[in-house]
């Protein structure tokens, strides 16, 4: 973890990789780093990388589970009962075959189609059901606290429809439960504190701002963060959620220096110099400082392979706030650009994505010989589906009257 957290992600894979096959948490760890990565790449290979390894991970764990006859499971899922007598060890295999469980699913329903997300789903289930076990060791309680907590929470943001069939399942999603069962994992020293730390400020900083369900605590998330600002300063993750506290609470400046300094950190991971491209790009973009947002735009279009379509409409769009000769100058042609737009889609499980067809819809006025252009759009998209959107609204409302 510290070396993780210290930006050694290959050292840390190292370190782990002799013990995965005999140690439990090991395997867990191991298959966590991976599934990061797969989750930060998309690529294929990293992907059926990070799925072996949680195959590999829960042979692991199954090795030190209580082996239940049939029978007996069986009585155990029809009268609910919680497995008993477990000793230390196993409940620790039990919490961390949940946990790779999880994962699994997860990776399960970024990779695939229905049938997935239904297996997906069931297993969920098998982990949930793992979850609602108690105790006091304080590992166990914290890793307790964070899978009932992200549980929860995760459920409580489905629409209401599919969250009634899951509660008809057996599962609960109930957001207060959840965020107070993380912020019970997040204050325990347990090893799994940070993951329900990153966990809260991942909801406090990005999932209520794209759900649009109201704003982030940013205090909470300032405090939960000092700490490990304290321990890791020159941490990627940390470094970039200081800067992201930052965007949200206006403080451009600030957080254009700390996303600097998170890209200056490391090497290892490229993809989280790309995450802080888009942020600066933003950021950037709400100073109107559209020379340095396009730098950061074109930087995604050339390095990132997370929506092509997206960031070249983006770039076209910023293109389009500079003065022509400017744009000449940097040898872009905004109307080329919109133009390949439409080809540049992605169709994920027969798909597209609905902010790429935003942008191709938007772009499509440009595929005329004599294109009607788009009014201020770098702002328009902005204001209909980027994420930054509480903020942007405020700050757009300024803009729009500075420009009137
Ligand atoms: C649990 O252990 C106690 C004492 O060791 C024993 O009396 C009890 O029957 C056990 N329960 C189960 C379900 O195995
Ligand atoms: C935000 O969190 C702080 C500290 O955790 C708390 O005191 C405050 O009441 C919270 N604010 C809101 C609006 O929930
Ligand atoms: C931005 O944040 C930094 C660090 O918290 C602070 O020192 C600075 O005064 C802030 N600037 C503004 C304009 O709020």
């Amino acid at each position: 973890l510290d070396l993780f957290l210290n930006n050694r992600f290959a050292d840390a894979l190292a370190l782990l990789r002799p013990w995965k096959d005999q140690s439990m948490y090991h395997a867990t760890g191991y298959s966590s780093i991976l599934v990061m990565q797969a989750g930060m790449t998309f690529e294929p290979k990293d992907m059926d990388a990070a799925m072996t390894s949680l195959g590999e991970s829960l042979q692991t764990c199954q090795r030190f589970r209580k082996k239940t006859g049939i029978v007996e499971s069986l009585t155990n899922l029809w009268y609910r009962q919680p497995v008993e007598n477990l000793t230390e060890e196993e409940m620790h295999a039990e919490l961390c075959y949940a946990e790779v469980l999880l994962q699994k699913a997860a990776l399960t329903f970024l990779d695939e189609s229905i049938i997935s997300f239904i297996k997906g789903g069931m297993r969920i289930r098998n982990s949930y059901q793992i979850f609602n076990q108690k105790s006091t060791h304080v590992h166990f309680r914290g890793g307790v606290s964070m899978g009932i907590g992200s549980f929860n929470l995760m459920l409580s943001l489905l629409p209401a429809r599919v969250l009634r069939l899951m509660e008809f399942l057996g599962f609960s999603g109930d957001r207060e439960v959840g965020l107070s069962e993380l912020r019970e994992g997040a204050a325990s020293s347990s090893l799994r504190s940070i993951l329900s730390t990153l966990t809260l400020l991942m909801y406090h900083l990005y999932i209520t701002v794209i759900l649009g369900i109201g704003d982030g605590n940013l205090t909470e998330a300032e405090t939960l963060l000092e700490p490990y600002k304290q321990k890791f300063p020159n941490g990627a993750l940390i470094l970039f959620y200081t800067a992201r506290i930052a965007v949200l609470k206006g403080n451009f400046t600030f957080a254009q220096e700390k996303f600097l300094a998170c890209i200056a950190s490391q090497e290892e991971w490229r993809q989280i110099h790309h995450l802080c491209y888009w942020e600066l790009m933003w950021a950037y973009s709400f100073e109107q400082n559209w020379r340095e947002a396009y730098r950061y735009a074109d930087l995604l279009c050339k390095e990132s392979k997370w929506s092509q379509a997206i960031y070249v409409y983006q770039k076209a769009a910023i293109l389009s706030m500079l003065p022509e000769e400017e744009v000449t100058k940097l040898r872009e042609n905004v109307v080329e650009l919109f133009r390949q737009v439409d080809g540049l889609k992605l169709r994920i499980a027969g798909k597209s994505i609905p902010t790429e067809k935003f942008a191709a819809k938007k772009a499509q006025r440009y595929s005329s010989s004599n294109p009607v252009k788009l009014v201020v759009p770098a702002l328009v998209r902005a204001r209909k589906h980027c994420e930054p959107t509480s903020i942007f609204l405020k700050k757009s409302h300024v803009l729009c009257k500075e420009n009137n």
